[in-house]
């Protein structure tokens, strides 16, 4: 199959004095599995719209292939989409055989019976649904209806396939099946992919990069490595993963690192763009790079990991009040810089948590974590 480029330049579209999304640059290259991921209302459909041709933008230029495609209509794009809700939007013919929903968008164009049918069952095969031709929609899963609509945008050879969403409405087990699923058909057609999501891990296990988008508004594009580990903005920081944020200004800056001042004392941060002295800065603790120590040990593990890497090691003192269990992983609350300890409700002491959760938590901070300045003035 072909794959073809998308670019947005500038774009914007506003519903009356309402801008939806506004100044969007972005190319998606050819064959790339791209996700735009963001929070409800912040534009992403909208995004999807001005590429399928369903709306067309109040300002800029969105270019397919390098091709302006202003005024070319949804038929006319290299483009197919494949809806957010299952139950409303999928469209598929529940009465009709899985074949012929496959097939559909090839009858419009004149393809003849027998070739329609060959076209239809090489795309289920695709889809991994071989064998279920003559089955109707209405004996499927729920998984399986989203693999016969895949395959049935397919089926018109887009060079972009857009999904809105697509797993949203599927249970845990499913969505995590349907990820793999998804990136190997996206391997083996070859087919651009731009896909809609408000996960994380959606966005993340199956993309070559990422768009985080808030407000209509792109904030950061990048690998999933790079959206993680250096947020461009507290938005995204706060966005995507679990983050304390810790407003402060900085004092200085070398060696890539900066003294920030903090509510909680003075910290280092990784500072790859060095901040002016004085300016403001949010410094943001990945709680997964927080280790746990008793106070006044010197020699717990945060210590340890001080001599053995060379990192500079942050120390936050305090005394916890609170630790709520999730399973795998535990929130820690902290109280004001005193003595640590750790007090769960049984009185019992408990081993060193990996911790996440609002607020700092845990004693020290591995200065791993990033500064970020917060968001510039906004556009005009
Ligand atoms: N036809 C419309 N008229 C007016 N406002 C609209 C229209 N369609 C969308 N909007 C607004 O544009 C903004 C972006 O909507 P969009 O559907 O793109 O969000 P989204 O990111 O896809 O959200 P969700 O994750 O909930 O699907 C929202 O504030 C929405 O209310
Ligand atoms: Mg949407």
């Amino acid at each position: 199959m072909q794959r073809a480029e998308v670019a947005l330049e500038g774009v914007g579209l506003a519903y009356g004095a309402f801008w939806a999304v506004r100044f969007v640059d972005l190319t998606v290259r050819p064959g790339e599995f791209f996700s735009i991921l963001g929070p409800s209302g912040c534009g992403k459909t909208t995004i999807l719209r001005l590429v399928s041709g369903f709306v067309e933008p109040s300002e800029g230029v969105i270019r397919i292939d390098g091709r302006d495609v202003r005024g070319v209509g949804p038929a006319h794009r290299p483009t197919a989409l494949v809806f957010q809700n299952l139950a409303q939007n999928l469209a598929l013919f529940p009465s009709m055989r899985v074949w012929e929903n496959v097939a559909f968008g090839l009858e419009v164009r004149g393809v003849v019976k027998a070739q329609r049918r060959r076209l239809a069952e090489e795309l289920l095969e695709l889809v991994a649904l071989p064998g279920f031709a003559e089955k109707r929609i209405d004996e499927l899963s729920g998984g399986q209806c989203q693999r016969v609509a895949i395959a049935r945008a397919l089926a018109v050879e887009p060079k972009v396939l857009l999904l809105d969403e697509p797993l949203s409405v599927l249970d845990l087990e499913l969505r995590q099946h349907m990820r793999a699923e998804l990136k190997a058909i996206q391997r083996r057609t070859g087919v651009t992919f731009v896909y809609i999501t408000h996960d994380q891990g959606e966005a993340f296990t199956m993309s070559d990069r990422v768009a985080v988008m808030s407000q209509g508004r792109i904030e950061q594009v990048g690998t999933p490595t790079e959206i993680y580990d250096a947020p461009a903005t507290a938005f995204v920081a706060s966005f995507v993963g679990e983050s304390n944020p810790l407003p402060g200004r900085v004092e200085g800056s070398a060696g890539g690192f900066a003294r920030i001042t903090t509510a909680l004392g003075p910290l280092r941060a990784r500072d790859p763009r060095g901040l002016a002295p004085g300016s403001a800065a949010i410094l943001i603790v990945r709680p997964e790079r927080c280790r746990l120590d008793e106070a006044g040990e010197g020699n717990g593990p945060a210590d340890r990991l001080a001599r053995a890497e060379d990192a500079p090691v942050n120390r936050i003192e305090g005394r916890l009040v609170r630790i709520d269990f999730e399973g795998a992983f535990a929130n820690l609350g902290r109280s004001q810089p005193g003595r640590a300890h750790l007090e769960s409700p049984g009185g019992e002491r408990r081993p060193p948590l990996p911790a996440r959760g609002r607020g700092p938590c845990g004693r020290t901070l591995p200065g791993r974590s990033g500064t970020r300045t917060p968001r510039g003035p906004a556009r005009p």
